[in-house]
């Protein structure tokens, strides 16, 4: 607890994650994922499988793009910086320990950004949502952008702050929760769809909460009823086993993945 603290500290992030709770998410994250490891490890692998299929595929080695590159525990970096000239990792909030990994890459670069397009809404700054992707997705060099593991992320903060504030944010309101939800998650794809770049996809569909004899006691859609698709690769992610975040529950996650990803 008290390293978790240390490492938020420690850890370099804009004023607006800061004050949002992203950067405090991002050491959580890295966190669950160490104790989680085991449970965890089908679904890294799977992700870096899809991802490898993407590499494969892709024609065009100039620039590759993570978007959600977080602790890079479901992205091959390695097969990524020997595939292209120049690899970009996108976050909200970089990890000390990737900020550390990556700067003996040199064609590695680190981009602090927002990717929900929420979060100058949410402070203020702007009167609506503006989804976007960072201008390095658009380059002409730019071969494959990688959606990692990031869309199902994108709705959390945002709608628990609309839910919970009392004063509209922009043309929202605090009952609007699952329409700006299901705005944020079609943003993404619409901003993914937009790209001439190779776009590979991996996401979590939904959330299972199940007891130790298989019942299942809750059900979440992660993508507010947004559809993909017919998957290449789909698979379960064990996100909390039992003891994780109660005794006798644990999380199931179901995860899918595109190396190409149309509309
Ligand atoms: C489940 S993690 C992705 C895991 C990661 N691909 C890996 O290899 O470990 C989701 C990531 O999305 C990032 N994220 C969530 N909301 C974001 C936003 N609005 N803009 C940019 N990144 C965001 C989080 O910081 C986190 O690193």
């Amino acid at each position: 607890m008290l390293l978790d603290l240390l490492r938020a500290l420690a850890t370099p992030a804009p004023a607006a994650q800061r004050r949002l709770g992203y950067r405090r998410d991002s050491i959580w994250l890295e966190s669950r994922a160490r104790r989680c490891r085991g449970a965890w490890a089908p679904h890294c692998e799977a992700s870096r499988a899809v991802i490898g299929a993407a590499i494969a595929r892709c024609g065009h080695r100039g620039t590759a793009v993570v978007l959600g590159s977080g602790p890079l525990a479901d992205v091959p970096l390695a097969a990524l910086a020997t595939g292209f000239r120049r690899v970009v990792l996108v976050d909200a909030v970089h990890p000390l320990a990737v900020r550390r990994a990556v700067r003996a890459i040199p064609q590695v670069e680190l981009l602090t950004a927002d990717l929900s397009g929420a979060m100058d809404l949410l402070t203020g700054a702007a009167p609506d949502l503006d989804p976007r992707l960072p201008p390095v997705c658009t380059e002409a060099e730019t071969g494959l952008v990688i959606s990692a593991n990031l869309l199902s992320q994108l709705p959390i903060r945002p709608v628990a702050r609309l839910e919970r504030t009392r004063r509209p944010l922009g043309p929202w309101t605090r009952d609007d929760g699952d329409a700006f939800g299901a705005r944020l998650v079609a943003g993404h794809l619409a901003a993914l769809a937009g790209l001439s770049a190779q776009v590979c996809l991996l996401t979590d569909l939904d959330e299972t909460e199940e007891d130790r004899q298989g019942r299942v006691h809750a059900r979440h859609d992660l993508l507010y009823g947004q559809r993909l698709g017919p998957p290449e690769r789909s698979w379960t992610w064990e996100l909390a086993p039992f003891g994780e975040v109660a005794r006798d529950r644990r999380l199931l996650h179901r995860v899918v993945g595109f190396s190409q990803w149309r509309p």
